[in-house]
């Protein structure tokens, strides 16, 4: 556990360096508020991780990993707005603590300061870029089209969830200096590392409560918002069950990889089979 944890401190590290940029201090405030109030880090765990099993450093990874987790922030912000959700990660979601207005400025703020990091690379700004693209129109889709079956539910994932992951993961890869072939298989791994993660996310928003999930439980009910559960006739067994065949699906893309086995690799592995049993 103790290496996950090494590679956490110091993307950790370097998000609050960021944020300590800020200006003004109210903006700081709420950004910092924003992101350093207990996420996961899931998805700059899987940059560092894909870099050093591809054979890069962590230094090499972490502005990409923070510029990812920036970008997750800002999109939990503007879905809490959207979702009319009042807690996030334990706390007052930003538009509960700050008012509307000052939240979509501070998911502004975190957008702009994650672009800084990624500008200095071409090939980063490019996989950003399209995934930001897809997951605007995955949060368009699950309130304007929504789907009616489990394949159209699957490509809503694939697009508000499994394209952040992917770029998260190609990030990785481009840090290491890999080529397009092994970017590419890698970012077939999270992407459905992620729709796996948001198909057990549909799983715990019918099965457990806000306290551990750190979010209000049970809205996707209330909203009638297209989950996984909502949309299909699954039982929330069958559901988890199908979250698990993504990630085996996820570890199989994973083992086309040309790369020698290490720590990193191990870790990956472990990641998918850890978003699906996930407690929050
Ligand atoms: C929440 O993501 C949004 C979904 C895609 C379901 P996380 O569960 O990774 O949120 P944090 O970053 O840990 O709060
Ligand atoms: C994740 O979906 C949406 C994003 C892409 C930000 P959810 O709406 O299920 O996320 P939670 O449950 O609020 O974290
Ligand atoms: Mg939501
Ligand atoms: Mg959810």
């Amino acid at each position: 556990m103790e290496y996950l944890e090494r590679r956490r401190d110091r993307v950790e590290e370097r998000l609050e360096a960021v944020l300590d940029s800020v200006e003004p201090e109210e903006l700081a405030d709420e950004v910092r508020h924003v992101a350093l109030s207990g996420g996961k880090r899931v998805r700059p765990t899987v940059t560092v991780l894909v870099c050093e099993a591809l054979g890069g450093e962590p230094a090499d990874a972490v502005d990409f990993a923070v510029g990812i987790e920036l970008v997750h922030n800002a999109s939990l912000v503007i879905d809490d707005i959207i979702d009319e959700s009042e807690l996030r990660r334990g706390s007052p979601a930003a538009w509960e603590a700050f008012g509307h207005g000052p939240a979509i400025i501070a998911s502004d703020g975190l957008l702009g300061e994650a672009f800084n990091l990624f500008s200095t690379d071409e090939r980063a700004m490019q996989t950003v870029s399209e995934s930001m693209v897809e997951l605007g129109e995955g949060e368009a889709m699950e309130l304007v089209a929504e789907p009616s079956n489990e394949k159209e539910y699957m490509e809503l994932a694939r697009r508000k969830t499994g394209a952040l992951f992917r770029a998260a993961a190609e990030l990785g890869a481009i840090a290491a200096d890999s080529d397009p072939y092994t970017v590419e298989a890698v970012g077939q791994y999270a992407e459905r590392v992620g729709v796996a993660f948001q198909m057990r996310d549909d799983v715990l928003d019918a099965t457990a409560d806000a306290e551990t999930l750190g979010k209000p439980a049970g809205t996707d009910a209330e909203m009638e918002r297209p989950s996984l559960v909502e949309v299909t006739e699954l039982t929330t067994e069958e559901a988890n069950e199908r979250a698990r065949a993504e990630s085996d699906a996820a570890l199989e893309s994973l083992s086309t990889i040309d790369a020698p086995e290490s720590q990193s690799m191990e870790y990956l592995r472990d990641l998918a089979e850890f978003v699906v049993v996930r407690e929050r």
